[in-house]
């Protein structure tokens, strides 16, 4: 059982009106051109890392790899980088980690779709219970506007919250940040997780907002933001 010492923020969030900064961002489809240079809310000019063009194809085992060798490109890159999951793209994922530390400041921004891999048998193994994990990373920014999408059906089917009679599993939790320094995670939308939405563990330097979580109302234990140790 998770420890019921999490704060239990909000369910849906949808705070501040200070977001401006993706509507003045220059924003390729990523379809047939590549960009390399992409203007920041700044002004000044980063680097983009597309996931695209490593090598996904829409299937789970391609897709987590793709996006594997996508981060390491851009933690790894010495300039501030944009790593671009373009717009009417869907990839699935397996449980991923992006790590760090990064040599700069990353921005993940996912116009597109994640979707959680529907295949059981990528789950097998999964000891720390997240789907999406971001650990140990400073400055980095995570938003675009997209969708996070936790295909928690499957999950929730074999609840023993549903029904009484079956073993209880843990379930992932869809998007999370442990140990992460000066965070943002803004207008994102987070729907259908197998258990919580959002984690945020040892993170210092928040900024959360915009976010929109969405799940059925019969959906068990999908909350929506847990937050511990962590501050603004
Ligand atoms: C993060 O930002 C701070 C403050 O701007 C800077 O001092 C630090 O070097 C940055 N670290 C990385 C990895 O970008």
């Amino acid at each position: 059982m998770a420890p019921l010492t999490y704060l239990l923020l909000l369910v849906t969030m949808l705070v501040s009106n200070n977001f401006h900064c993706l509507g003045t961002m220059a924003s390729p489809d990523g379809e047939r051109v590549n960009p390399a240079i992409m203007k920041s809310p700044s002004g000044s000019t980063q680097k983009v890392v597309n996931v695209q063009y490593y090598g996904a194809k829409g299937d789970a085992d391609s897709d987590s790899m793709a996006f594997d060798k996508a981060w390491k490109k851009a933690c790894s890159s010495s300039t501030p980088t944009v790593l671009l999951i373009p717009k009417n793209k869907r990839y699935l994922l397996k449980p991923v980690n992006f790590r760090g530390p990064c040599k700069s400041k990353v921005s993940f921004t996912i116009m597109g779709t994640l979707e959680a891999s529907r295949n059981q048998e990528d789950w097998d193994g999964m000891i720390s219970r997240h789907w999406i994990l971001f650990s140990n990373i400073d400055n980095l920014t995570v938003r675009g506007g997209g969708t996070i999408n936790g295909n928690g059906k499957i999950w929730w089917r074999g609840s023993c919250k549903m029904d009484a009679s079956t073993p209880c599993i843990s379930a992932p939790t869809a998007l999370s940040f442990n140990s992460c320094k000066n965070l943002r995670v803004e207008n994102l939308k987070v729907m259908d997780s197998p258990r919580m939405h959002i984690s945020l563990e040892k993170c210092t330097g928040v900024d959360a907002s915009h976010l929109t979580i969405i799940a059925p109302t019969e959906s068990p234990n999908t909350d929506g933001i847990h937050i511990t140790h962590s501050r603004t």
